[in-house]
Order: C-alpha cells, then structure tokens, then sequence
C-alpha cells in the first residue's frame, strides 16, 4: 500500500477516488466535511438524518456514489471528543478507516481529516500518526496462501492524506515509518511457521534485516555456548534436532562511553513442552513463543532505521523446546551461566532457563543502565491480565513508571504485579539453588522471581510477560488465537525516545 501526503490544492484531480473527511462531536462536520457535503448536495447531512451516527470516535458513515461528485464513495469518521483525541487515538481511527476501505474493495483513497478544536495533537503529527496506524493496518502475512488468493488480496493501493505542510508530515513520519518497519519485522517473525523458523534461521533473518543498518550482529552457536556455561539455556535446546543460538545485536547511536540499555528476549522457536508435553490443543500456536525475541529485534530495527541517538544491544536466546532420547528431564539439575543451580522439575517451564543464561550473559558483558525482558512466559499472565495488558514486575518502581507511561502514550499497556521473598521461598529446590517451577498459583509472579535470581545487585530491571499481548489483537475473536501483533516495538521505541535519548 502506497502511502502519501499532498497538499490540498494538489489533490482536487483525485477525485474519483474515495473521499473520507471528519466529524467531531454530536457529528459537527469538520471544513473538509462540510465542503464535500455542500459539492454533493447535501448527501452527508440526508445521510447523517437516516444514521445512527454520533460523531464517536471510529464511527464510519458510508455514503456511495454521492450525486454531483465524482467520488467513488464518501466516508465520515467520528473523531470523539477532541480533548482525548491523541496521538493512538488517530492511529486506530485511520486502521479503522483502512479496515473498512478493505471489506468496500476500494482501490485509492483520500483522506483529509480536519482536527476540531481543543485537540492538543499538531496537524503534521496528525498526519504521521494517521499515516503509521494506515500502514500497521495494511499488514499481512499470505506467503503460504497458494489458492484464492484473490479473495485474500487487499485492493485498496493508494492513500493519500490531505495535509497543509507536507514536508514537516513527511518529517513527523521518518521516525515512525521505521518502527512500522520494526513492528514488520516482529510480525512476520512471530507467523512464520516454525519447521521454517527454526533457531539458525531466525539468528540468518536477524543478521539480514540488521546487519545493513550498521547494528553489529554476533551470533553464538552451541559449541561457545558449551564453552561459556550456558548450562541452562543449553539443556532446553538438548532435545532438539536444531542448534540453539544466542543472537547479540549491537547498535551504537550514542556517545562512546555511554552505558547501553539493552533487551532481552525469549526465543522459543517451538515450545513443545518438552518431555512435559503439552496437549494437542495448548501446543497449537507455540511457534509464537519467541515474540519476546521477535519484539527485541524489530524494536532494534526501529532505533537503527531512525538512527536513534543511544547505544542499545539486544540479546535474544534461540532454541527449540522438544523432546527425544537426549531431551533434558525433569528432575535433571542444571549449572546456569550463573553458576547457581536449577533443578528442573517440569521442561514446559523452560522460557525462564533461556532468560536466565541470557541475562547473565547480558549483565556481564555490557554492564548495562538498564535491562528489560520480554517474554511469553506464562499462561498465568493470560489467565490474570487477558490480552489488553502485559504484566510488568520490576526492581526499580522509576523504570516501571517511565514503562506505563510509554504503554499510555503507544496503546501498549502495561499492569504492574509484585514481586516479594514470600513468593521467592516458592521456587526453593529440595537439592539445587532453586526449582523452575512454583506452586500451583501465582504463577507469573514466581516466573518473575526466578529471573530476579539472575539479576545483578545494582542491574536496573523490568520483566515483561507478553504471553497475552503477542498473539490476540482484541478486534479478534477471544477463541481465534491469532500471532503476530508485534506488541512491545512501539512501547519500548516511546520509551527510549523519551528517555535514553540524548
Ligand atoms: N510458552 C509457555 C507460556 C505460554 C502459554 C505462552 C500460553 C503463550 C500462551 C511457557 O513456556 C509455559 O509453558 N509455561 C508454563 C509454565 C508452567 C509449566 C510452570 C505455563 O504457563 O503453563
Ligand atoms: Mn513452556
Ligand atoms: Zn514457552
């Protein structure tokens, strides 16, 4: 999908496309609006008559083939109400405008939405925003669809946004093109299916899309994996046909001596269970249990594509959770990177042996400001906080706030759960330092507080459990599991941006 800012005296020759123009509240049109409701002769005031339409943030009023216009159709869109109006609030309303252009099969649109009065939001940012939610709405994965594919095929090709300064909407939008770039890359991660994804080829992918960017990438196998100690994350990948990786990804946006802040993901390319196997039902969809590794790559694609000034390193620790004759077991002891000791007493609980290496690993060698997991670590986070916020545990109640703030300001929220010795004593091994599993309950929490084990004294810390946020986008039916959102990219760039940046 094509997307472009014009001028308003630049755009009158398109009009035999879609038009689609605004209304605020109790459906007051907005210049554009009352413009085009005067060349038709009315048609949006008989049609507004006949409609349940309010001027709702979303709502759509569709007119066809609207008399004395050239136009193929006319939308309406509700803004809301402008004081709440923001910068997310725009991004839905235009995915919603591009949705509904999808089910018309409409081929070129203009949109030229006027912002009412009281709304804080500058019209080149308004443009960039619209223009970012259009394109996260234009995504889809269809590489596998051989037949029907007309059916599948999305016709509407070109959106124009009607836009007073061109140039600073084409500013606005340099940054956010490349985290739409970012959330992509997280996207097509998280769907690929995983005989195809499997640990090398995500570590190849990453090496691929970064690489030309100017992000340094090291990619560890097993045999310096063995060497190192990475005990833990090693005895998950034991029983899997494919070898684990543990991928590093370097980009140095800011001042040499800077500390960086870095990101780390899970990287589970399939999560079987293991010897602990899963039912048929809970193991559908576990390709995706490497979406903390998927978000911590694209999000590293969004701060180098936009040449974000910071030094930040992703570090994501790649493996395949299967069983065989060599699988790890439960009851087997491991020796984490750490050199504390996990007894694993069920290898479904394996996200956390992967974090685990990998925040060692991470904490060492970059002395990192400040480290944030992503992971999908727990069905108890699902249970507990469904799919419209991801659980954060931190040790640094700053971190946390500057999170929930980013999560306000993108749409991706967050929900802060406890961490506390009394749920820490749940994870105590009868013969090893800790156990990999808790109790029967609170379960996201003693996740939480296995990786605190591995956490340094003076490591600024925050853990997300993305485990519901990564594969349901509430427009979907709850039932239908569906991956791929590429939840955390817009977060964690917000966050930085905000921040870290110099
Ligand atoms: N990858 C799963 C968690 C998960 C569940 C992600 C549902 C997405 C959707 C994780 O490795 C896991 O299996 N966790 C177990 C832990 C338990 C064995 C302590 C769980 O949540 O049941
Ligand atoms: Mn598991
Ligand atoms: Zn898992």
């Amino acid at each position: 999908m094509q997307i472009s800012f014009v001028a308003p005296a630049d755009v009158t020759a398109r009009d035999r496309d879609a038009w689609v123009v605004a209304a605020g509240e109790s459906a007051a049109l907005l210049p554009a609006a009352v413009r085009l409701d005067k060349a038709s002769g009315g048609a949006l005031t008989r049609a507004l008559k006949i409609s349940r339409f309010t001027g709702k943030s979303g709502q759509i009023l569709e007119v066809l083939a609207p008399s004395g216009l050239k136009a193929s159709r006319l939308l309406l869109v509700g803004l809301g109400k402008p004081e709440t109006l923001d910068e997310k609030g725009l991004e839905t309303i235009a995915a919603q405008i591009v949705g509904r252009l999808f089910t018309s099969g409409e081929t070129a649109a203009n949109l030229e939405i006027d912002l009412p009065k009281g709304c804080k939001v500058k019209k080149a940012d308004a443009a960039a925003h619209l223009a970012f939610g259009a394109r996260l709405k234009s995504y889809a994965f269809d590489k596998y669809r051989t037949r029907n594919l007309d059916e599948y095929e999305k016709k509407l090709k070109t959106v124009r946004l009607v836009t007073p300064d061109v140039a600073a909407a084409k500013k606005a939008l340099a940054g956010l093109a490349a985290v739409a770039d970012g959330i992509f890359l997280a996207r097509d991660l998280v769907n690929e299916p995983p005989n195809i994804l499997y640990p090398e080829e995500f570590a190849r992918r990453a090496k691929a899309q970064l690489s030309k960017l100017g992000v340094k990438i090291e990619i560890l196998g097993e045999a310096e994996m063995k060497k190192q100690g990475f005990g833990a994350l090693l005895g998950v990948g034991q029983g899997s046909a494919r070898e684990s990786q543990l991928v590093v990804m370097q980009w140095n946006g800011g001042k040499k001596s800077a500390r960086p802040i870095a990101l780390v993901g899970k990287g589970v390319c399939f999560d079987s269970g293991g010897l602990s196997i899963k039912v048929g039902a809970g193991m559908q969809g576990m390709k995706g249990d490497m979406a903390g590794a998927a978000t911590v790559t694209g999000t590293i694609l969004a701060l180098a594509a936009r040449k974000a000034r910071v030094n930040a390193v992703g570090v994501i620790g790649l493996v395949e959770n299967m069983p065989d004759g060599g699988a790890f077991r439960p009851d087997d002891v491991v020796t984490s990177l750490s050199g504390q000791t996990i007894e694993v007493l069920n290898t479904d609980a394996e996200g956390r042996l992967v974090l685990a290496d990998a925040l060692t690993y991470t904490q060492r060698r970059f002395k990192p400001k400040l480290v944030i997991d992503l992971a999908t670590l727990t069905g108890a986070i699902v249970a507990a906080l469904g799919f419209e916020h991801a659980g954060v545990f931190s040790n640094n109640d700053e971190l946390v706030r500057r999170i929930q703030a980013a999560g306000r300001y993108t749409g991706e929220r967050v929900w802060q759960l406890p961490l506390d010795p009394f749920y820490d004593k749940m994870i105590r091994s009868k013969i090893a330092d800790m156990k990999n599993i808790g109790g029967a309950n609170s379960g996201s929490i003693t996740a939480a507080q296995f990786l605190l084990r591995f956490i340094e004294k003076d490591t600024q810390w925050a853990h997300l459990d993305i485990a519901g946020v990564a594969w349901q986008d509430s427009e979907q039916k709850p039932t239908v599991p569906s991956w791929g959102t590429g939840w955390g990219v817009r977060l964690l760039n917000r966050l930085v941006k905000e921040y870290y940046e110099a």
